[in-house]
């Protein structure tokens, strides 16, 4: 099958197309003719090994696992004897989690990992771009109790977590303030958002209003930054957390307000995929693509995404 590898950490250079065997499914796996899959800001931060800490979970001096790509929509192809859910033909999209291997024709996946069916009418490269933006997002969000008219600042809100974070944020009829570039602003005002500060223009630091929730969704601020709009029970969350916000937590912790900030890594659960499925099936939130690229030009995706400028997500078309 055709893929694309990387043996070596670096530019957009290191990503090279290979032929390599086609997967064999496990008993509890199903085998996916991949039909889309997408460049998400891990994926260039895996690539260039940025910041150097990835290399403890990818690989010390080179990567340990050559296929990149974290989401995929497809087909299913075949099923191991032990899986009942999915059948042949089933139009299928999903996250590979921490592992990767969706810059190829076909990939096995256990179906007890983010698996489900493509709901009506979502093309393939709208369906690949799903699962992280909403997945990182739904997890996140989990750990707050957002309730109707609370106010919510995004900043970083064009971005695949950001655009995630505020359809979710809306779907619970929260107040969105988001905070992007003025070429952004008219994207994120469609896509639902009550309010648009473009960071060019105006500090958000400086308004007058205070908010019950916070994200960081781009790393671009911090809290320390950020604490003063913060109501009394207000929180802080972020994706994309600097040092200075694990150490603010534990000053946190250290004073009994361990609630306040939230910071970690999200779980790719396939529970927390139906519940987007049936989001998505309810029109209630819609994957947003910024570029489709085809296979061939991974490494052109590659620099695209890494510029970190795009609105929503990049789709990849493999098949
Ligand atoms: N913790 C986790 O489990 C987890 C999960 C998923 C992702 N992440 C991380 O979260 C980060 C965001 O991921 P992503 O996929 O959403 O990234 P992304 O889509 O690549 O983010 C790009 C967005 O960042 C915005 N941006 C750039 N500079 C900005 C600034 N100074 N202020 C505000 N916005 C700015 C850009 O908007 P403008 O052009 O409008 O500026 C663009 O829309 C990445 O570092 C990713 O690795 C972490």
């Amino acid at each position: 099958m055709k893929a694309f590898t990387f043996k070596k950490y670096g530019a957009t250079d290191v990503l090279n197309p290979e032929i390599l065997e086609k997967p064999n499914p496990k008993s509890n796996q199903v085998l996916v003719k991949i039909h889309a899959t997408s460049v998400t800001a891990g994926d260039w931060r895996v690539r260039s090994a940025t910041p150097f800490p990835i290399r403890f979970h990818a690989g010390l001096l080179k990567p340990k696992n050559t296929l990149l790509g974290h989401e995929f929509a497809g087909v299913v192809e075949m099923v191991g004897e032990e899986v009942a859910e999915f059948r042949v033909g089933d139009r299928v999209f999903g996250s590979m989690g921490m592992k990767s291997g969706t810059y190829a024709e076909y990939v096995a996946v256990d179906v007890e990992s983010a698996l489900a069916k493509i709901p009506e009418g979502l093309g393939f490269e709208e369906a690949a771009v799903v699962p992280i933006g909403f997945l990182s997002a739904y997890h996140f969000l989990q750990k707050v109790n957002l309730q109707p008219k609370m106010k919510v600042l995004i900043h970083g809100v064009s971005g695949s977590v950001g655009s995630a974070m505020l359809q979710l944020a809306k779907a619970k009829d929260a107040y969105v303030v988001g905070v992007c570039s003025s070429k952004n602003a008219s994207w994120v005002r469609k896509w639902g958002a009550d309010q648009v500060i473009s960071y060019e223009r105006e500090d958000f630091a400086q308004l007058p209003e205070k908010f019950d929730l916070i994200i960081n969704a781009v790393g671009k601020t911090s809290f320390r930054e950020i604490k003063h709009l913060l109501k009394s029970e207000g929180r802080y969350l972020s994706n994309d957390a600097a040092l200075a916000d694990y150490l603010d937590l534990l000053t946190q912790t250290l004073r009994g307000k361990k609630e306040q900030i939230i910071v970690g890594i999200a779980e790719q659960k396939k529970e927390d995929l139906a519940v987007i499925q049936s989001l998505l099936e309810a029109k209630k939130v819609k994957p947003y693509l910024d570029r489709v690229y085809r296979f061939e030009e991974i490494p052109a995706a590659h620099a695209y995404v890494e510029k970190g400028r795009k609105a929503g997500n990049v789709a990849i078309q493999v098949a």
